[in-house]
């Protein structure tokens, strides 16, 4: 990965989405690049990656993402019907080897792969994702708001390292009690993956503590 490939990936991606979502995609790069500077410096171009290509599907139709599902064999579960906002996660990274072939690392995947529900043992890269997606600058959203305050305002770039990985696992904690708080207010369901993704972070900051 080098900085001219993601210089051609940013106009080939933006170039096929609404101003809104281009928008929100160059913000969640840019989050993701900050976020790469505190937690892992080496990895600052493949979380570029990830963050362009994380919502490359976000505008098709339930329709479309259901026939993409179908073409690979998977069939879409009553879940991911219900929650079809969850689906582009699925169909993108189903789509990176196919049209993207060369930003098809493993960890790009997995990223774009788990930036909604979250899972179970997140990796950095998938953390950090889902932590700039929620947080990225275009967002007024009061809830993402609130979050962007709990990660920025406390200072992170002053703490030490091992103080800066509790607070990034507190603030996701944090993100996960929103999103779920969100859903059942709206009588929607909820990923088993994002309840997965909640206890595995709180019980790892309680044997880290
Ligand atoms: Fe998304
Ligand atoms: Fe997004």
């Amino acid at each position: 990965m080098n900085n001219a490939l993601i210089l051609q990936l940013r106009e080939l991606v933006t170039a096929d989405m609404s101003p809104k979502r281009a928008r929100h995609t160059l913000a969640v790069e840019q989050m993701a690049a900050r976020l790469a500077a505190l937690y892992c410096p080496e990895k600052e171009q493949m979380l570029r990656v990830a963050a362009l290509l994380h919502d490359v599907t976000k505008e098709w139709s339930t329709e479309c993402h259901a026939a993409f599902l179908k073409e690979h064999g998977i069939t879409p579960t009553a879940m991911d019907l219900a929650a079809p906002k969850t689906l582009h996660a699925k169909t993108a990274a189903l789509l990176i080897p196919e049209q993207y072939s060369e930003y098809a690392d493993g960890e790009v995947i997995s990223a774009v792969r788990y930036h909604t529900t979250g899972r179970e043992d997140m990796t950095l890269c998938e953390q950090i994702v889902y932590l700039a997606d929620y947080i990225d600058d275009s967002r007024t959203f009061p809830d993402c708001v609130t979050l962007r305050n709990a990660f920025w305002g406390a200072d992170p770039e002053n703490m030490t390292q091992e103080q800066r990985e509790a607070h990034l696992l507190r603030v996701l904690v944090q993100s996960f009690d929103l999103t779920i708080a969100g859903l059942i207010e709206d009588g929607a369901p909820v990923s088993a993956d994002t309840f997965l993704a909640r206890n595995s972070l709180i019980l790892k900051l309680k044997i880290e503590k």
